[in-house]
């Protein structure tokens, strides 16, 4: 059973679940936030109860479950839970929740909890488009980001009925990794972890640029998308509102931002440009080829009986990070590269990326030593943050998703030294 992994130093986490057809989504979140060790007391709405039942989540939790607080009374669960939780997260969030909790109401288990808990608060609203995009909903989502709960937005796609458009619960594997961005950093800071990337507009590029060469072939690089995914991430679960622009990546999609995709290198300036006229901080993550076929052949190119190859010429792409390092399309944006380096006979990977630093006229420059067998479609990673003014950052070997909230400490410096 699920609470038997569970260890008297498990991270507790409350798991709110409100009254939506989403509800069933919740199990699975509850499911892997148990199987990684955590210890959760589920706390369904009554109306999430209508639709699953208190056994289920009694059975995956391996507590007892009740939206009332009327139950074990002599334990004060109305206040225990709140106070006692490292995080709080609510998924779905309907749009009557989300309003009970911007008024402050206590009128059940979990606005109580909602109320008396210190700890990050994480909600993951699902609901009709219509009932999301009403002022009445935009203006309590915005009370409760401003009071420093991280909301996020739903994701785009088919709804309950046969409609489709944003108000869909996010998966509960990214609602999952976003937890546990928002529960890292705050067991790190021992509680003390408010979004402070709140009311930041980033854009991040992540993947690897793919340039056709017919139909069939491109020429492209072994860039996994890893790294950007985990900065979006960390970036939503810091409070900011995220676009993220995907080149040929295959992970699931982060919660809370929103996805554009771009196949070429072409295609992601045309969408970088468009995206980084609004945004505070750009990160290019992204690998983009720096070549591309000079011509395209409409038609898959065959080999010859005379056991020749055909000569490929190959024309620079535009360096979409020094186009924005220089011309800065919006006043006061924070502009941020990955230089991947593998040194050279006269210098270190450090000494180009100083020099990368300067020419592209970005404000950090994430360094990267790279190899066939290293940072590329791999977990775990190091760097070196540079920065404009001269200073320079370790970060010691360790999961992508450390090097990501790194990054944005970085960036977060870097704006406020005034
Ligand atoms: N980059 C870019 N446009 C390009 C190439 C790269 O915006 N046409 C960005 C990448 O997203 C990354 C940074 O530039 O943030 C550095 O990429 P790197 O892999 O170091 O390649 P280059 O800058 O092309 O350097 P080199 O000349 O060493 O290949």
């Amino acid at each position: 059973m699920a609470a038997e992994a569970r260890s008297a130093s498990a991270p507790r986490v409350v798991l709110g679940v409100g009254g939506g057809i989403a509800a069933y989504k919740a199990c699975e979140l509850l499911r892997r936030l148990t199987e990684s060790g955590h210890d959760v007391t589920v706390v369904p709405t009554a109306s999430a109860l209508r639709f699953v039942g208190a056994p289920t989540w009694e059975a995956l939790s391996g507590h007892p479950v009740t939206a009332e607080v009327w139950e074990s009374v002599s334990e004060v669960p109305h206040v225990r839970l709140g106070q006692q939780a490292d995080l709080v997260v609510v998924a779905p969030a309907t749009a009557d929740l989300l309003a009970r909790a911007a008024h402050g109401l206590a009128d059940d288990l979990l606005t109580n909890t909602l109320l008396t808990a210190r700890c990050p608060v994480l909600f993951a609203p699902a609901m009709h488009t219509e009932m999301w995009q009403h002022p009445a909903t935009r203006e309590n989502v915005a009370t409760l980001r401003r009071r420093g709960a991280v909301v996020l937005d739903p994701a785009v796609g088919r709804l309950t009925g046969a409609d489709s458009g944003p108000g869909r619960l996010p998966e509960p594997g990214e609602i999952f990794e976003a937890a546990l961005c928002l529960l890292n950093r705050s067991l790190l800071r021992r509680g003390s972890a408010a979004p402070d990337l709140a009311g930041l507009r980033v854009l991040i590029t992540a993947g690897g640029t793919r340039e056709p060469l017919d139909p069939v072939r491109y020429l492209g690089n072994r860039s996994s998308g890893l790294q950007g995914y985990a900065l979006a991430r960390a970036a939503v679960a810091r409070g900011a509102e995220v676009t993220l622009i995907a080149a040929n990546v295959a992970l699931p999609d982060p919660a809370g931002v929103k996805l554009l995709r771009a196949g070429t290198a072409l295609e992601l300036r045309d969408e970088v440009r468009a995206a980084a006229a609004d945004a505070d901080v750009v990160v290019m993550s992204a690998a983009v080829a720096d070549f591309r076929p000079a011509d395209y052949a409409e038609a898959k190119i065959k080999k010859t009986d005379d056991s020749s190859a055909p000569e490929l010429t190959l024309v620079q792409n535009p360096h979409i990070l020094r186009e924005l390092g220089h011309e800065r399309l919006r006043a006061g944006q924070t502009v941020v590269g990955f230089a991947a380096e593998t040194g050279d006979a006269e210098h270190s990977a450090l000494e180009l990326g100083r020099r990368k630093l300067a020419d592209y006229g970005v404000d950090l420059l994430v360094v990267n030593e790279v190899g066939v067998d290293k940072v590329f479609g791999r977990p775990e990673t190091e760097a070196v943050i540079l920065d404009a003014a001269g200073s320079e950052a370790p970060v010691p070997p360790g999961p992508k998703s450390a090097l990501a909230e790194e990054v944005w400490d970085r960036v977060a410096a870097w704006r406020a030294r005034g």
